[in-house]
């Protein structure tokens, strides 16, 4: 561990606390991404409930955090477990931690689809297997066998004319043809009205600070109330 990295063990939260505090969160990110002391910096851990009231987790990938808007976005598959259950209750928690930091975020709030438009403009981004991949996975259905997984890739290749061989063939980066976006497939923004920013101090002695902002009925989840915040005990 290098010796700058090592000296943050006696960090706190900036004095005074930030105003909006996903500008911060979005600062650690891109320290983490700059560190790449981990594979996946973006990685949070993301927590729906389904309409009994059961609690589910799972790693997903944060591929923005736009402070101003208020919002994280992920993508997944929308008949996933976590997209039921996004659907019965669309409130959800995600969790970042970036353990040689000695950061955790915490944001919690309500969950809305993104748009088709943004959807197919990200899925245009993704490398061509990962466009077949989502295709081929009915993402938490069950499965007999991985064999026929594979099967199912090889099956979409062939039904949108991509020369893919199977598994193990040499693959080029570009084949020229665009595998359209699967509907059941695109992202969420989660609508933050929930921050926690929390540092690991000496002893346990902890910094902690949680920020709230009223929930909005606003078509785009963006409250334009300001954050109030409050320091937490550890
Ligand atoms: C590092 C990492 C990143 C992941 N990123 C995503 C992601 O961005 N989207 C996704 O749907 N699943 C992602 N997964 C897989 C999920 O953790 C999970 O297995 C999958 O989404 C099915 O969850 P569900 O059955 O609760 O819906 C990732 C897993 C790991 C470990």
């Amino acid at each position: 561990m290098s010796a700058s990295i090592k000296t943050l063990w006696t960090e706190t939260l900036p004095d005074p606390l930030p105003a909006n505090p996903l500008l911060l969160a979005a600062q650690w990110l891109d320290q983490a991404r700059i560190d790449a002391a981990q594979p996946n910096p973006n990685a949070m851990v993301l927590a729906t409930v389904d309409s009994r009231g059961q609690p589910s987790a799972r790693v997903v990938l944060c591929k923005e955090i736009a402070a101003e808007a208020g919002f994280l976005a992920f993508y997944t598959n929308y008949q996933s477990r976590k997209g039921r259950e996004l659907l019965a209750n669309p409130r959800a928690a995600v969790v970042f931690h970036w353990d040689h930091r000695r950061r955790q975020v915490r944001a919690e709030g309500q969950v809305l689809p993104l748009s088709d438009a943004e959807n197919d403009a990200y899925f245009r981004t993704r490398p061509w297997q990962s466009q077949l991949g989502a295709w081929a996975s009915h993402q938490s259905e069950p499965i007999p066998a991985r064999a026929d997984l594979a099967a199912a890739v090889t099956a979409a290749a062939r039904r949108f004319g991509v020369p893919y061989r199977g598994p193990g063939s040499e693959e080029p980066a570009q084949v020229g043809v665009e595998v359209p976006r699967p509907p059941n497939w695109g992202g969420y923004r989660l609508c933050v009205d929930a921050v926690e920013l929390w540092v690991e101090g000496e002893f346990r002695i902890h910094d902690r600070a949680r920020w709230t902002k009223p929930t909005t009925d606003r078509p785009d989840g963006n409250s334009p109330a300001a954050w109030a915040v409050t320091r937490l005990q550890p």
